[in-house]
């Protein structure tokens, strides 16, 4: 009889033993996991590709007068007129969404709650407050346009007379051709 408690008594120690070292294991695999992956995140830190907000385009010549051409990776348009060229931001002012161009309307549509855009960029429909922001345009020294999404013009919109060009008057905003 003792020697069957005895018995009891070991099995149970090294059941025991075994679970204390499996704890024990389990511990330091996962601690140096956590380690291999806290110095494979400082080797190769997360980089953010996205394009930079300063680009060139084409030259002027390039594009046609009256044509709206869709630059998506910088998320700009760039709409030709008869004597000037700008860049619009392709962010709609409520909320934004990114608004698309549909050349057989003539208009930019946003996805999301409906607002509607005239080709230069002036809303006339939904709940956009203005109308699309317009970026820093410029000819660099190589006779190509540089656009700089980074310095926004905006106009109020408000009304269509002379006061509705707010920052468009800023003649940053627009390149004469
Ligand atoms: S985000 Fe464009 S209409 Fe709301």
């Amino acid at each position: 009889m003792d020697d069957e408690i005895a018995h009891k008594s070991d099995r149970m120690s090294v059941s025991r033993r075994n679970f204390l070292r499996t704890i024990g294991w389990g511990s330091i695999v996962a601690f140096l996991s956590g380690s291999l992956l806290a110095v494979v995140r400082y080797l190769f830190p997360k980089v953010s590709y996205e394009p930079s907000p300063s680009f060139k385009v084409q030259t002027p010549e390039d594009y046609e007068i009256g044509t709206v051409v869709v630059d998506k990776p910088h998320k700009v348009f760039i709409v030709r007129e008869e004597n000037i060229i700008y860049a619009l931001i392709a962010v709609c002012t409520h909320l934004g969404c990114t608004p698309r161009w549909f050349p057989d309307e003539g208009i930019f549509k946003c996805p999301c709650h409906g607002s509607r855009f005239y080709k230069n960029g002036i809303n006339f429909y939904g709940p956009a407050p203005r109308p699309l922001d317009r970026a820093f345009i410029t000819l660099a020294p190589d006779g190509r346009i540089l656009i700089d999404t980074s310095k926004k013009f905006s106009s109020d919109g408000r009304s269509y007379g002379e006061g509705y060009l707010g920052d468009w008057k800023d003649p940053r905003s627009y390149l004469e051709v």
